[in-house]
């Protein structure tokens, strides 16, 4: 059984990944320091998969500690890295915060996979490397603009440091390239926990539709689009996860055509925040109070995939449509609304 190791293993993209890795075959380890997530999650993983899963709780920043793990875990065959700091609007607020800590982590496992002969290597990307396309939907080979934010900056640079890296190293890569991550497990027995007010769309919308806070914004109402607000490529959590068992699989069977390789992960569809928000309250019957606002700064006004390689190359089918996202996500709001409430009583 191929031993893999998950870097923010712990994170709302790192645990859905673990659930699909375990359940197709994989052995899986996770390493999270916890400083924006909690190994409780891995719990809810836990009851899916049927067994506990392991985290090293190690500051990746610190390549001693890190090169330990792989000390200890010699059978490591593949590493999925999501291990990254990713709220957009503190990247503008901390640059250099977010510079040290993704590319830092980034530089040491990298380091670990060179000296320990770890053959393959899947680094989490983002569509925030396209910038602001000239033409949508993007594909793979569209050109990068400028990033918008220092988190998408440090999306550009990792995928520079992957490529040089597995220039000069035996390493198999593939970068995969995120459009908006959203729902939960069907189970809901783990989906994403935000830190704090979330900057996100979507538990934007189910944390005011649930109360927890009275508003909401819609960032902007006068852009180029079919109703004003921007549009995006929003993708279920698990087509995202399952999609890491299949690019682990193309390493695996060395269909690799180019290293590293790249794939787009979006549905090929784009919906703007109202049809969003319309979405959710069709599917919910709940009314969701909120308020037409001014732009936020660094968002690109449209953007979505054209998602044919993942699909002719990975063989990836994504599997939820956009009710079954905004219903995964209410259910699991709706569940942290009941267990912190029972938590209250108890
Ligand atoms: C989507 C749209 C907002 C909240 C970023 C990163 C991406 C990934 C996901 C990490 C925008 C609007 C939002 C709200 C709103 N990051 N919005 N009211 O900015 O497309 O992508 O997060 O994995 O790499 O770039 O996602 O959900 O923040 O915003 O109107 O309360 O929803 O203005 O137009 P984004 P988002």
């Amino acid at each position: 059984m191929n031993k893999i190791l998950v870097t923010g293993g712990c994170g709302y993209i790192g645990v859905h990944t673990i659930v699909d890795l375990a359940q197709n075959g994989y052995e899986v380890i996770s390493v999270d320091d916890n400083s924006r997530s909690s190994m409780d999650i891995l719990k809810g993983a836990g009851e899916i998969i049927g067994k506990k899963i392991k985290n090293y709780v190690v500051d990746l920043c610190n390549l001693k500690e890190t090169e330990n793990i792989f000390e200890e875990n010699k059978d490591i065959t593949g590493i999925i890295h999501f291990a990254a700091f990713k709220a957009v609007g503190e990247s503008v607020e901390k640059p250099l915060m977010y510079f040290e800590n993704n590319l830092t982590s980034l530089v040491n496992v990298l380091k670990c996979a060179a000296k320990y002969n770890v053959p393959h290597f899947v680094f989490s990307s983002s569509c925030t490397v396209y910038g602001s396309p000239d033409a949508i939907p993007v594909t793979e080979e569209t050109p990068q603009k400028p990033a918008e934010s220092p988190y998408g900056a440090t999306k550009q640079m990792g995928e520079v440091i992957v490529n040089a890296t597995v220039k000069s190293t035996p390493i198999q890569a593939i970068l995969l390239r995120y459009f908006n991550p959203v729902g939960a497990h069907p189970s809901i027995k783990i989906g994403e926990i935000p830190l704090g007010k979330p900057a996100n769309l979507v538990p934007a919308i189910t944390q005011t539709a649930i109360g927890k806070w009275p508003t909401m914004q819609v960032w902007g109402t006068d852009y180029p689009t079919r109703d004003g607000s921007c549009l995006r490529d929003y993708i279920h959590i698990c087509d995202i996860a399952h999609a890491h068992t299949l690019a682990l699989n193309y390493l695996f069977e060395k269909k690799l055509k180019q290293n590293p390789e790249i794939f787009n992960l979006g549905t090929g569809d784009g919906y703007t925040v109202l049809e969003v928000i319309h979405a959710f309250e069709k599917m919910s019957g709940v009314k969701l109070n909120y308020q037409l606002g001014p732009r936020r700064a660094g968002d690109v006004v449209a953007i979505y995939a054209n998602n044919n390689k993942a699909k002719s190359e990975l063989g990836w089918n994504p599997q939820y449509n956009l009710d079954d996202m905004m219903a995964s996500a209410w259910k699991w709001e709706l569940k942290l609304k009941n267990e912190s409430s029972q938590g209250a009583t108890s």
